[in-house]
């Protein structure tokens, strides 16, 4: 299988290239020479990948959404210091969006900036949460109040790493590569049409095609807003509902709420005259072949509280993306009040 690279452009002129295949074993060509490199990791994955991370200095935090927290930084900041790490230190986060996120931003303030890089172990981080520069932690239960735009030097996506990974989170990472179709590339959305989840599960060259084509989508809208300033929240969709979904409720993984966030958001599209219902029903219909949960259970009042209560809200509104059709997708500000009239009719 070829190694393939996509670079996306970054604000400073420069570019992050992720890199999709079989590239683990390469490591050494990605980091950079006679530096100090410091691997940002996590117990679980530490157990997987212990010799490949041992050659490293290293600082391994504990696993899980509720260490995503500033607490965690200062953490990291006094082991960095303890490490001896200067400004020619070179961070490698190895592991998924959780470990990812958090290097980003120790590295962006780390000594107001230090180089740095991933290896993306999650199919999630692969397809969407390393790539692309957004990075941070929570705050007072607010996913990722704190943090900055800063993309790293690399991603590499190896999909050998991925064999290790339990069968739930891949079809939670699935989800985000569904996403992307639906928002830019129709052909993806059609793969998912074509074949079973065994197939993505198994089928190593059908899963580097789906995850390049995802990370394409990614590249050409981080390349045309890398801050969010317009189409980058295209890359939101089926995320208000999703957000508000994982604050109801700790039993979705973020894929399996990303999914229902979409059969979500298809039906209002539908309901508001801009989405054929054939087309909601080819999403249901992969949603449910890929395994994915399509409902969350959650009656609408208080899923409607928990979407108010979104960062992505300003004031007495919040951008949703909405479908047209497949790849085809529109931004949206609505009032509360007008969305809760959709949504409740
Ligand atoms: N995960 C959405 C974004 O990177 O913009």
């Amino acid at each position: 299988m070829m190694n393939q690279t996509i670079e996306v452009r970054r604000e400073d002129g420069g570019t992050s290239q992720v890199v999709i295949g079989q590239v683990i074993d390469r490591l050494e060509n990605y980091v950079p020479n006679g530096k100090k490199i410091v691997v940002i990791t996590d117990t679980n994955v530490y157990k997987c990948y212990r010799i490949m991370i041992d050659r490293f200095e290293k600082i391994i935090i504990e696993p899980g959404e509720e260490h995503k927290t500033l607490d965690t930084m200062g953490q990291i900041y006094s082991q960095l210091i303890a490490l001896g790490a200067d400004r020619e230190t070179f961070l490698l986060g190895f592991g998924g969006g959780i470990v990812t996120d958090i290097t980003g931003f120790a590295a962006s303030t780390y000594m107001r900036g230090v180089r740095f890089g991933f290896v993306a172990t999650t199919l999630l981080a692969q397809v969407d949460a390393s790539v692309g520069g957004k990075n941070g932690v929570n705050r007072d239960g607010y996913k990722n109040m704190v943090g900055t735009f800063n993309q790293p030097e690399f991603v590499l996506c190896d999909l050998s790493v991925l064999k290790t990974l339990p069968e739930r989170e891949f079809r939670a990472g699935l989800s985000e590569i569904f996403k992307a179709g639906l928002i830019r590339d129709a052909g993806l959305f059609e793969l998912f049409e074509k074949h079973t989840f065994d197939d993505f599960y198994q089928d190593e060259n059908l899963l580097h095609q789906a995850i390049t084509r995802a990370v394409k989508v990614k590249k050409a809208i981080v390349d045309a807003d890398e801050k969010e300033h317009g189409q980058r929240k295209l890359l939101n969709l089926g995320h208000t509902m999703a957000h508000a979904i994982e604050k109801s409720t700790r039993r979705f993984e973020h894929g399996e709420a990303v999914a229902i966030g979409l059969v979500m958001i298809a039906g209002l599209s539908v309901k508001m005259g801009l989405l054929p219902a054939g087309v909601r029903d080819r999403i249901v219909r992969v949603v449910g072949n890929m395994g994915l949960p399509a409902d969350s259970g959650i009656p609408m009042d208080p899923l409607f509280e928990a979407l108010k209560s979104d960062k992505k809200k300003d004031a007495d509104s919040v951008s949703l993306i909405l479908l047209r059709d497949v790849a085809d997708c529109e931004i949206r500000k609505m009032n509360f009040e007008e969305l809760k009239q959709w949504l409740f009719v």
